[in-house]
């Protein structure tokens, strides 16, 4: 069958840029023995691609050049010479940026029934767990604690803003604009919000939405968000670092507040983590979604050919929730 994929065609410097991906036509191959043939319904376009796209060692391997950018995607089966999956079943797994992927079959998950499929990239997916494990494993947070979460309008931060909620503490959320703070409070019940794209004096601006000081900051974003967090935590305050999007354009070491002496006077915990290292939560975070809680935003992007664009525009901030492209 005729496919189409993106390849990454060089390494970007700063910011991403369309040229920085090449489209190829190409043809799918035979099926082998327990694949399944998927036809994209939707692809999952996050930060930490862009670390996958520089050369050097992380977590993750980089992509090497000419090879096909690979995230989170749903699709269709078309074809299967698998037991499990038949034509017609709708899974998620780790794909490739291509209109059709052929995939072994124990690499793919049933999406939830009843939902919209897309969530399987966002609320109910990594983005999802990651707010889960972050939040509820490390970030501990207790009734009446004061939760400061930053990139709060995103897949993550939306998600963690809403669990803080439910375990009973008030909610502080930094955004990159008025609308999106005007949804974290009117739909999603934040308690006060910062535009740090506006605000001249963050440390300010959170002193006065944080008055008891903060208990819990969830870091999405790092920078000079993240210095003005810290002269303000409080005893025993525990710091969730799960996200640098602020500096992923840049090859240069970060340079910033020093925050050792405030982590010191108040026996601060300061702890990363990456989410492939917890186990599955899916179930629970499930069991909420349909409850009623958490609320998901998704900005959904059309076409395939509109992937890289919808890559690049996180780091403008354009999207409102998870950032999706449906094929
Ligand atoms: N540790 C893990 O395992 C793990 C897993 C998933 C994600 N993450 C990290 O969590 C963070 C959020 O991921 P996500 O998927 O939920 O993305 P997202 O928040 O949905 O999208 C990225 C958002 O980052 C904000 N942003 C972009 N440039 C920024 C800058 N220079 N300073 C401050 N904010 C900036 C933008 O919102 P504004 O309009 O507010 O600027 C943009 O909408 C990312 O840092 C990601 O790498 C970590």
């Amino acid at each position: 069958m005729q496919n189409k994929e993106i390849r990454l065609a060089s390494r970007p410097t700063g910011l991403p840029a369309i040229e920085n991906f090449q489209f190829v036509d190409t043809e799918t191959p035979p099926l082998g023995e327990g694949e399944v043939l998927l036809r994209s319904l939707y692809i999952s376009v996050d930060p930490y691609l862009r670390g996958r796209m520089r050369e050097g060692k992380s977590y993750v391997a980089p992509f090497e050049l000419g090879q096909v950018i690979e995230s989170g995607g749903v699709g269709e089966v078309v074809e299967s010479r698998s037991a499990t999956f038949k034509p017609g079943d709708i899974v998620s797994g780790y794909l490739g940026w291509r209109l059709y992927n052929v995939a072994p079959d124990q690499q793919l998950m049933r999406t939830i029934p009843g939902v919209s499929p897309s969530t399987a990239l966002g609320v109910l997916g990594m983005p999802g767990l990651t707010a889960y494990f972050g939040l509820l494993d490390i970030g501990k947070p207790k009734e009446g604690e004061t939760v400061v979460v930053s990139g709060a309008a995103g897949a993550v931060g939306m998600t963690v803003a809403q669990i803080a909620k439910i375990q009973g503490c008030r909610v502080v959320g930094i955004a990159g604009s008025d609308e999106k703070n005007r949804y974290l409070r009117d739909e999603l019940g934040v308690d006060a919000t910062i535009n740090y794209k506006t605000t001249k004096d963050m440390f300010s601006a959170l002193k006065e939405a944080c008055p008891g000081g903060i208990d819990v900051y969830f870091d999405n974003v790092g920078g000079p968000v993240s210095d003005a967090v810290y002269p303000l935590i409080n005893d025993r305050a525990r710091v969730v670092i799960c996200g640098q999007i602020s500096i992923y354009n840049s090859d240069k070491l970060d340079v910033g507040l020093r925050p050792q002496p405030f982590v010191l006077i108040h026996s601060a915990l300061i702890q990363g983590f990456i989410i492939t290292q917890y186990a599955d939560g899916v179930a629970h975070l499930a069991q909420w979604f349909t409850g009623g809680q958490p609320k998901h935003a998704e900005t959904i992007v059309d076409g395939f050919e509109n992937t890289p664009k919808a890559f690049i525009a996180l780091f403008s901030g354009e999207n409102l929730g998870k950032q999706i492209v449906k094929c």
